[in-house]
């Protein structure tokens, strides 16, 4: 496929040292890549300017000294509305992605148009912690937090409750046809509901596991789910955790993450927390089971786990939640501050 010409935009604010301007540039740079899903290889050129009160070190040396190999040039520009010390960088780029620009920290002032919600995408495979961190985030960000799993699982239900199968997309689009999930909060716990009958504490057994994976790979079940899920997105801020919330639920996501962990590592950790809930598990079927949910959820042809391009990935094998959670607050903070 051919690519386009696109021109994006960005900005970051520095103090007037070496040290302040190039760690700015360098991050707003890389914030621009990744966003963009570019590298040097596709930029034309940037243009660089610099607030008048930036003088102690150019940007450009900067982003040379970092080892880019792009054409740049650099001029000063007035302070702007009392934002001081701003470096706006444009770059000219081929791609084939929707334009993002970038706006970090005291720059954001800088852009009319950034909404003032900001949206988290946690992505990855089943038992990499995501819903423990997101739930860790939303509290220390004070936004919501949106299991979208557990509407896949509350339809999941409803097919094992009919005695229906799976795999089979007409008779899982008859059956959930006229059913309603309902989402609410109750003192900021979610809770999902089934023509508006409460299913939260039904919903995380293994046959209910796999029922969910098995439903979620019916277009009819992905579209029935998005709007409720991009809903949650427009009116607030929020952390959303699941396995297309990156690539097709919030595609705009200002922040993704992709967190994984290898399968054994997984299936130890989803023991633990059903053996710590009094249910008898075996640890070989549950990797089984995390084992076949991979496969499944990762080879549908409709919205699979995949890591979006822009996606910032996690390897938790070597972390505690803590650690990751540590990691998406000083990234999410890094970038608004
Ligand atoms: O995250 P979880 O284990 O509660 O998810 C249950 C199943 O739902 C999982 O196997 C895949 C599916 N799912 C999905 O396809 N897309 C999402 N956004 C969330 C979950």
């Amino acid at each position: 496929m051919s690519k386009k010409t696109v021109t994006i935009h960005g900005a970051v604010t520095a103090q007037n040292t070496q040290e302040s301007v190039t760690a700015a540039v360098i991050r707003l740079i890389d914030g621009l890549y990744l966003k963009n899903g570019i590298s040097d290889a596709d930029v034309a050129g940037m243009s660089i300017t610099v607030a008048g009160d930036l003088t102690g070190f150019s940007p450009d040396r900067a982003i040379r000294e970092a080892g880019h190999n792009v054409a740049l040039k650099c001029a000063t520009e007035h302070t702007k509305d009392g934002v001081n010390g701003f470096i706006r960088v444009t770059v000219t780029a081929q791609s084939d992605n929707p334009v993002f620009n970038v706006y970090l920290g005291g720059a954001r002032a800088l852009s009319a148009d950034l909404t003032k919600y900001h949206s988290i995408a946690l992505d990855g495979p089943s038992g990499a912690g995501k819903s423990t961190v997101a739930k860790a985030v939303a509290k220390k960000l004070n936004i919501t937090y949106l299991d979208t799993g557990a509407l896949y699982r509350a339809l999941g239900l409803t097919c094992l409750n009919n005695g229906v199968d799976v795999r089979d997309a007409k008779a899982v689009e008859q059956c959930l046809r006229d059913v309603k999930v309902g989402l609410d909060y109750e003192n900021g716990v979610q809770r999902v509901t089934v023509d508006g009958v409460d299913v939260t504490a039904k919903i995380r057994t293994p046959e209910v596991s796999m029922a969910a994976s098995g439903v979620s790979a019916v277009p009819y079940v992905r579209e029935k789910l998005l709007g409720i899920q991009r809903d949650i997105a427009t009116g607030s801020s929020v952390i959303l955790d699941g396995r297309d919330i990156g690539t097709v639920v919030l595609p705009s996501a200002e922040f993704k993450f992709f967190l994984t962990a290898s399968a054994e590592v997984r299936a130890k950790r989803r023991f633990d927390e059903l053996t710590a809930k009094g249910q008898k598990v075996v640890y070989e079927d549950v990797l089984n089971d995390v084992i076949t949910r991979d496969r499944n959820d990762s080879t549908r042809a409709v919205a699979p786990l995949k890591q979006a391009y822009d996606a910032v990935k996690i390897d938790s094998d070597n972390m505690t939640a803590d650690q990751v959670v540590g990691f998406i607050i000083d990234y999410v903070e890094g970038w608004l501050q």
